[in-house]
């Protein structure tokens, strides 16, 4: 296989994973999906891997003294799996700078709201939807962005808004962003993987925009 070698890190059911995976196997992503690393044993993710053939590795925060450690260990694997591009796919555990530096500006994460509104500390999985339907705004949408030190801080990449409506709930609302996650995230691993993202300082130029 040659092509974009990705690493994903998950805690959980894993829909963004596969909405990368769904894209590899239709072709609009080149590469592969080398490794599925899980901070939780029972992620669905990890079932969404061995569906797919996709080594999956869980790896037990609590198995190692230090952060520091912790995260050496997922650097030795996805290194071991010669990984280009690290993708945050719902990974629930904050990544120190040791990590940030190995991968510069080559780990994406995605976020459910439109950064920098509902983001930072705090705002995680359905907290961000809550936060959004208590403040009142009339949109919301997704976020795809490069990680650096802060907590969803990094240059943007790619967002799309989602109109908030009178009768959202918080489930009505993530499954609406979610669908536009699928779309985005997707999408930013093409472009990253075609040589098309271009980072000046905080902004991230698209060539030939598309
Ligand atoms: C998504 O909403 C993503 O934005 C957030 O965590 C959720 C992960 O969902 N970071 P899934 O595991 O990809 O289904």
């Amino acid at each position: 296989m040659t092509g974009i070698k990705l690493g994903v890190l998950v805690s959980g059911g894993g829909t963004n994973l596969q909405a990368i995976t769904d894209s590899i196997e239709r072709g609009k992503i080149k590469g592969e999906v080398s490794v599925v690393i899980s901070s939780n044993e029972r992620a669905y993710a990890l079932k969404r891997a061995e569906k797919h053939g996709i080594p999956g590795v869980y790896i037990n925060r609590n198995n190692f003294k230090t952060q520091k450690e912790y995260e050496e260990h997922m650097i030795t694997v996805l290194k071991a799996y010669d990984v280009d591009l690290v993708l945050l796919a719902g990974f629930m555990k904050v990544l120190s700078p040791v990590f940030i530096a190995e991968f510069r500006n080559r780990i994406m994460n995605i976020h459910p709201a439109l950064i920098p509104a509902f983001s930072g500390m705090g705002f995680y999985g359905s907290r961000v939807h809550k936060a959004v339907l208590e403040y009142g705004v009339k949109v919301t949408g997704a976020t795809v962005h490069f990680v650096d030190e802060g907590a969803d801080t990094g240059p943007i990449i790619l967002q799309e808004v989602v109109p908030v409506l009178d009768d959202d709930t918080v489930d009505s609302l993530a499954a609406r962003v979610l669908e536009v996650e699928h779309k985005i995230f997707p999408e930013a691993v093409r472009l990253y993987s075609e040589g098309k993202l271009v980072i000046k300082g905080r902004r991230v130029l698209i060539k030939n925009g598309k």
